[in-house]
């Protein structure tokens, strides 16, 4: 059976010191167990090592990066590679997150390349998906998302594939506080499920883990977990505060 995973995308917040805090507050709240088959927390590069540490004694919580280079090593002033982060001890990489698909202009091509890296390293994936206002009032949703999964991951070998995570996160969803409907989201995971039903068959899509992205809160994180399409969330806004995080962990 498929894994109920929740991750915090933390972005571009908090300091080293004050992620150190809340990686320790959530840390310490989830000690006596939770029901999710795993927590992810995915702070900036500069925190991974820190919060590493606090998080290391639960076998249950895992770090995740938030972006990787295309490449192992070389002249590519300010980026971070996949074997880096491996070494560093992470576990999960973000990528194709709407945030650098629309403001690093990251396209399915490039996001096939590091999709592959990751996992030639050994790094698993959560693998960002979903349309923008325009294309979800065009009717477009599925075509979009369509294009997304099969461009940058239905390349991947079966094997491969069994470490990829996918988020679904309608544009319109992420930060505005607009949730799509527990309804709306179940009609998109099933469709997505589809198309990997489609590509490497059955089982392995009823193993993949489909995560829904977008404003998830304390107060509507259940009726979305509930779905039977819909194996947990990645939360942004609300992974930045202890409390808010471990609330919406506790409704899987
Ligand atoms: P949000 O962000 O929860 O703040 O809407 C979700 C995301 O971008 O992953």
């Amino acid at each position: 059976m498929r894994k109920k995973i929740v991750a915090g995308n933390w972005k571009m917040n908090t300091t080293p010191s004050a992620g150190k805090q809340l990686a320790e507050e959530i840390a310490s709240q989830l000690k006596d167990g939770f029901n999710a088959d795993e927590v992810i927390l995915c702070p900036p590069f500069t925190h991974l090592y820190q919060v590493g540490e606090e998080i290391k004694q639960n076998d249950k919580i895992f770090l995740g990066a938030q972006n990787i280079h295309t490449e192992d090593f070389g002249a590519y002033t300010g980026e971070v590679s996949a074997p880096m982060l491996k070494d560093l001890g992470v576990d999960y990489v973000i990528i194709g997150h709407s945030e650098r698909r629309q403001y690093f202009g990251e396209d399915d091509l490039l996001l096939r390349a590091k999709v592959e890296k990751a996992l030639e390293h050994g790094l698993k994936v959560i693998f960002c998906v979903g349309e923008t206002e325009d294309e979800y009032n065009r009717n477009h949703s599925e075509h979009v998302v369509k294009r997304q999964v099969i461009s940058a991951l239905f390349t991947l070998e079966p094997e491969q594939f069994a470490d990829v995570v996918i988020a679904y996160e309608p544009v319109w969803a992420i930060g505005t506080g607009r949730t799509a409907t527990p309804e709306y989201a179940q009609k998109m995971h099933a469709f997505i499920r589809q198309l990997v039903v489609q590509r490497y068959g059955e089982e392995t899509a009823q193993n993949t883990s489909i995560l829904y992205g977008g404003s998830i809160k304390p107060n509507n994180a259940k009726d979305l977990f509930s779905q039977p399409d819909v194996d947990g969330g990645l939360v942004g806004g609300a992974s930045l505060n202890a409390n808010s995080f471990v609330e919406i962990v506790r409704q899987i």
